[in-house]
């Protein structure tokens, strides 16, 4: 089956185009259309056969019920009964809009549609594209999301090609979806109503209507044992192939935490993706790093969610790093989608954080522009197991000096080079419990803890790494003083690698 794709206009809906799209409908086929959550995959929902259609395009479990978008409210008595009274002020305030609701359903409605369920999930989207469709599709078109089960949803016209093309007879293209989660659903047949599926409509702004309403507690436990009572959260669903890992905790350890866990990743020759915000993303500098919008709108990181992960999938990531969103208004919907996209793979930023005992290593000489900086240099090129931002600094430093040209020389000689060295000053921002400061000899040691309060972390390099070489200072000597210099700080930065990948757990 060959896809037609049809650009629509929101603003200026060809209406021949819908015509021809409800026929398709009417017949039993199915078409692809916009609604302001996630793109739906049309057919009738009255017709039991073109139900079992859309589950094999899907490729979805045949037990996972689909929703049945009217246009107009006097619709759901058709395929709804035992509506409750307070339906119609929901309606009123959330319709059209991204709000399911589900009743006992009638006989007009096939199990086939419902999953064998006696009830009915129903929605009335905003979007005008859809609205159209409906109503030219005879008013009731069952839709689940247009993508392949278990793959994000879509919110691009594009996803649903990627997914579908081939499969389906037409696809509604209108670009990007406004909301970009699927809506919530709210379960009408108990007392309270119960939201199965956090969206775009919040518990408390229901509740502002009807009082008060119920959560169904599988959906954010990780731990919870009991099935959901919307048959399609129990699938992993909306899952990117890589393996995606949620981390918890305050923005700042959640940055850390993943820097720690992207390094080692990609020590282990992993391709590896982040899950950044416009606020973090600057944070970040290893892997393939995706900004997914900005904490201070959690509408955009709604909307950019799926598209993010498609993306990853498509670049072959193999895992993918997540910071963690606030659960205010739509980041309930957010967090949810994204602990099913992970399989519940959380971790604690704090923990990973605390594994990491220094985060950056500043090597201190005298005058910066010998052996802390060949030291330095030399501590860079080595495999290390955890990250670490590599400095030196000397106690005495008048001016921006370029490095000593012998020492220089001597790195030549050994394929490195101090060429982009300029000396700079010991400073009090080298001073903090993470910062392992690193000195030649005593005189800089001793000069630094009676300087600076709070310098916890300062040790002579030969100290550190248990050993009792004195790098002597080769200034003004022949070629070869240098030379020594430099075989002596290259056999104690190898001892200084050794102990730290053996203090680093390394594994995640
Ligand atoms: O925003 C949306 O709701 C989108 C757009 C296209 O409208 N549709 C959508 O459909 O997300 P779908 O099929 O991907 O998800 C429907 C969810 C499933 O989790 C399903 O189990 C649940 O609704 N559901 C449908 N009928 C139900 C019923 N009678 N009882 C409980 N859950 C039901
Ligand atoms: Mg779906």
């Amino acid at each position: 089956m060959k896809t037609l794709i049809e650009k629509m206009n929101k603003n200026n809906v060809d209406m021949q185009v819908i015509q021809r799209a409800g026929e398709i409908i009417k017949q039993g086929g199915l078409v692809a259309f916009p609604t302001e959550t996630v793109y739906g995959l049309g057919a009738n929902a009255l017709d039991e056969e073109a139900a079992k259609k859309t589950y094999a395009a899907k490729g979805r479990p045949s037990d996972n019920p689909l929703i049945v978008h009217i246009a107009e409210y006097r619709a759901l008595e058709k395929i709804a009964v035992d509506i409750p009274e307070r339906t119609a002020a929901i309606a009123e305030h959330f319709w059209p809009g991204p709000l399911t609701m589900i009743f006992k359903k009638s006989e007009a409605v096939p199990y086939g549609t419902t999953g064998g369920l006696d009830t009915v999930a129903v929605r009335m989207p905003s979007d005008t594209i859809a609205r159209e469709l409906i109503l030219a599709s005879g008013g009731y078109v069952s839709a689940p999301s247009a993508n392949t089960s278990g793959r994000p949803s879509p919110t691009l016209a594009e996803h649903v090609a990627e997914d579908l093309s081939g499969r389906i007879e037409m696809i509604l293209d209108s670009g990007s979806v406004e909301i970009g989660l699927e809506s919530t659903i709210l379960d009408m047949t108990v007392e309270p109503p119960m939201i199965l599926r956090p969206g775009a409509i919040t518990a408390d702004m229901l509740e502002e209507v009807i009082g008060m309403v119920s959560i169904d507690e599988t959906i954010l436990g990780a731990e919870s044992e009991k099935a959901p009572k919307a048959p399609g959260m129990k699938y992993r669903h909306y899952a990117p192939k890589a393996k995606l890992t949620i981390v918890e905790g305050n923005i700042r350890e959640e940055v850390l935490a993943i820097r720690q866990m992207v390094y080692a990743a990609m020590n282990d020759k992993k391709k590896v993706g982040i899950i950044a915000t416009k606020e973090t993303i600057a944070y970040y500098s290893n892997g393939i790093i995706k900004n997914i919008g900005s904490r201070e709108d959690e509408k955009s990181i709604a909307k950019n969610l799926y598209a993010v992960l498609r993306e990853f999938d498509s670049e072959g990531v193999d895992e993918i790093y997540s910071e963690s969103f606030a659960m205010k208004g739509i980041g309930n919907a957010i967090m949810n989608r994204l602990e099913k996209a992970a399989g519940h793979l959380r971790v604690a930023a704090a923990d990973i954080v605390r594994r990491q005992k220094y985060r950056r290593v500043v090597f201190v000489s005298q005058t910066d522009t010998c052996r802390g900086p060949m030291a330095a240099e030399i501590f860079r090129q080595k495999r290390l197991r955890q990250e670490y931002v590599v400095d030196s600094r000397g106690m005495v430093v008048l001016f921006p000096e370029p490095a000593n040209q012998k020492a220089e020389a001597v790195m030549r000689s050994a394929g490195l080079t101090l060429s982009a060295h300029t000396a700079m000053p010991f400073s009090e921002k080298e001073i903090a419990e993470d910062i392992l400061v690193l000195t030649m000899d005593e005189t800089q040691k001793n000069k630094i803890i009676t300087e600076y309060e709070g310098a916890v972390s300062v040790y002579t390099l030969s100290e550190f790494v248990e050993d009792d070489t004195e790098i002597l200072d080769p200034y003004g000597m022949a070629l070869n003083n240098y030379g020594e210099c430099f075989e002596k700080i290259s056999m104690l930065i190898n001892k200084l690698t050794d102990k730290l990948n053996s203090c680093a757990e390394g594994e995640y």
